[in-house]
């Protein structure tokens, strides 16, 4: 007769044959972006001394005034200035109308020392806005959130060479990368549909020829799905919704969720938590992103190099004009 302790025992190394014993390796959103921002540094440095003095120019622009928001910019200017970007912050009111959005948009269009442009979002408007026409209006060339049919139309054909990429898909496909697990032939499991995330995400998994299986809120079988995945990326805004048992043992998770939960414990009244429940995934995956210090550092670095390649190609075109 076995005393209730070492039972219990046999039962945990039981469930422990059926999921996991250790943990999931954490992949770090924080040592890659600086990685990136260091890389790009060099490259604008080569820039500044070929071109006497040329440097990149980046601008964010900003509709109303927005928490989230601001927090979001002042780390991608801050991003911006360590690697010799030059960046700037256009904010215009709420009360800014749709009309003065775009002409904002164009004016920009038409700066030739400016070679990326955002337009954060959500926009924060008194107004009803066209977020679509607002994002279409910025020039394909200077598109560096890759959020213009144009972009997003070349990705979702594949061209992948010749388009911006949207940055927190493509920060994702970096992390993926720095696991050494391949996409070719896996089954990758996407839950989201958004333009920004969801979208280009299932189709960057596609032309790297993994077979790709979206998921969204009308999703009848959740668990199921996501019990597939030998990648798994999660962008659905909502807190913890994965939980670690629908996992596939070993699976690659990245979590683009940044959520908050009410939590006394902490000065500020609340935590950062993700879209996947983190202490049971930890118990399954093979690989895990953690929120924060995950796909939120990489967005921005992917936002720096999207637009240093936009210079890059700039230089190029004015060389081919001469
Ligand atoms: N809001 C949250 N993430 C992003 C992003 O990547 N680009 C823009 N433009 N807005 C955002």
């Amino acid at each position: 007769m076995f005393s209730l302790a070492s039972r219990s025992l046999r039962l945990s190394v039981a469930g422990c044959q059926a999921s996991r014993c250790s943990l999931a390796t954490v992949i770090s959103g924080s040592k890659t972006s600086k990685l990136v921002r260091e890389r790009l540094k060099n490259d604008v440095e080569k820039m500044r001394n070929q071109f006497s003095g040329f440097r990149p120019g980046l601008v964010v622009l900003q509709v109303g005034d927005r928490d989230d928001s601001n927090l979001y910019i002042s780390s991608k200017l801050k991003a911006a200035a360590e690697i010799g970007i030059e960046a700037k912050h256009i904010r215009l009111p709420s009360s800014a109308t749709q009309e003065e959005v775009l002409q904002s948009v164009m004016a920009v269009n038409q700066n030739p020392a400016v070679h990326g442009l955002i337009v954060q979002l959500p926009l924060d408007s008194a107004h009803k806005m066209d977020t679509d026409l607002i994002t279409n209006t910025v020039s394909s060339d200077k598109d560096v959130d890759g959020l213009s049919c144009i972009n997003a139309g070349k990705l979702s054909r594949g061209d992948l060479s010749d388009c911006f990429i949207p940055c927190t898909p493509n920060g994702c496909m970096e992390l993926i990368r720095q696991t050494g697990v391949s996409v070719a032939g896996k089954h990758a499991v996407v839950i989201g549909r958004s333009k920004i995330v969801g979208a280009p995400m299932r189709d960057l998994l596609l032309w790297r020829h993994a077979t790709v299986t979206t998921c969204h809120s009308k999703t009848q079988d959740l668990p199921e799905q996501v019990g597939r995945a030998d990648i798994l990326v999660v962008g659905a805004g909502r807190a913890e919704m994965v939980r670690g048992e629908w996992l596939k043992v070993g699976a690659v998770v990245i979590d683009c969720g940044i959520n908050h939960l009410p939590d006394e414990t902490k000065a500020s009244g609340k935590r950062v938590v993700g879209d996947v429940h983190y202490a049971s995934a930890n118990q399954r995956a093979g690989f895990l992103t953690p929120v924060p210090g995950g796909v939120g550092p990489m967005t921005v670095a992917m936002l720096m190099e999207n637009t240093v390649q936009s210079a890059q190609r700039f230089l190029l075109r004015s060389q081919s004009l001469r």
